[in-house]
């Protein structure tokens, strides 16, 4: 457990829920939420696991549609203020708070789905987490989770900014990204992420961190955990999203986030009978 990335959460919990809730999070709105909902598809009557489910956007969502969910995070806060909407607007939605590298407290093999949005990139232990997915998925089960692309998102590393967007102001005020530059892409390391104060966006400032790996990471450790990738996708902005947002119009030449569907693979050989004698 890393006590210092959930304390930053825990802090971070009052301009995280105003973001979130409010519709200002317009990467979630316009461009991540529908990739994730489109993967996820139709999952009514499933159960569900909401990996770092925060203060429980994903998990209402899903709940709402008809799945059973029960949403697990390490920062108390934002259970806290997942179950106070739990109060408020009852979903059947179960909240754990805990470490997604450990979740002995839920039975083998009890899941249909298990997904995580923005979250496997904040995790440190992310190997054990993907395995802790394989071990509560039922065979057969879907493993989806939505990342920042390790190859595409501005990323700073010891106090400079290695991977930025080259940014132009107009005359008229806009802004024109023109190129994204990468300097390293292979070093793995800790990210501080800074999320600014925006006034009626983010009530106020807070850092949180992420770590940076490559995506043949992401892949081959599903790979060694028992799941076969099945689909990924790089999620453009939808053109209501482009209206609204125009800054979005950029992650229509180069993504900023990438979702991929895994299948925890079940044998199909049958098992032998106790009393085989070879
Ligand atoms: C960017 S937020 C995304 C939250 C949520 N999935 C959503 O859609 O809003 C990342 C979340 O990961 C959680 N987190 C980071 N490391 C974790 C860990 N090891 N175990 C459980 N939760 C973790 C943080 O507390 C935070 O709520």
């Amino acid at each position: 457990m890393n006590n210092k990335v959930r304390d930053q959460w825990n802090h971070a919990v009052g301009s995280w829920v105003e973001f979130v809730r409010t519709g200002k999070d317009y990467y979630r709105e316009y461009m991540n939420g529908p990739s994730l909902k489109r993967m996820i598809g139709n999952i009514n009557g499933k159960k569900v696991l909401d990996i770092a489910c925060g203060e429980g956007y994903f998990s209402r969502h899903y709940a709402r549609t008809g799945a059973k969910v029960v949403g697990v995070d390490f920062s108390a806060e934002m259970i806290k203020a997942a179950e106070e909407e739990e109060k408020r607007n009852p979903l059947d939605i179960e909240y754990h708070v805990a470490d997604v590298a450990d979740l002995s407290f839920i039975d083998s093999e009890s899941f249909d789905l298990a997904f995580s949005f923005m979250a496997l990139m904040d995790i440190a232990d992310y190997e054990s987490a993907i395995s802790e997915a394989y071990r509560v998925l039922k065979g057969g089960g879907r493993f989806v989770f939505l990342i920042t692309h390790p190859y595409f998102e501005q990323r700073w590393h010891d106090g400079k900014l290695i991977v930025g967007w080259e940014t132009r102001v107009l005359d008229d005020g806009s802004r024109e990204f023109p190129y994204l530059w990468v300097e390293d892409y292979f070093t793995r390391h800790d990210a501080v992420v800074d999320w600014p104060k925006r006034v009626g966006r983010r009530p106020y400032a807070f850092t949180t961190t992420s770590y940076h790996r490559t995506l043949a990471d992401y892949v081959n450790t599903l790979s060694e955990k028992g799941f076969v990738v099945t689909r990924m996708d790089e999620p453009m902005p939808t053109c209501e999203g482009i209206v609204v947002h125009p800054s979005l119009v950029r992650h229509t030449r180069l993504p900023q986030s990438i979702a991929i569907e895994s299948v925890k693979l079940v044998s199909t050989i049958p098992k032998p009978p106790s009393t085989f004698q070879p």
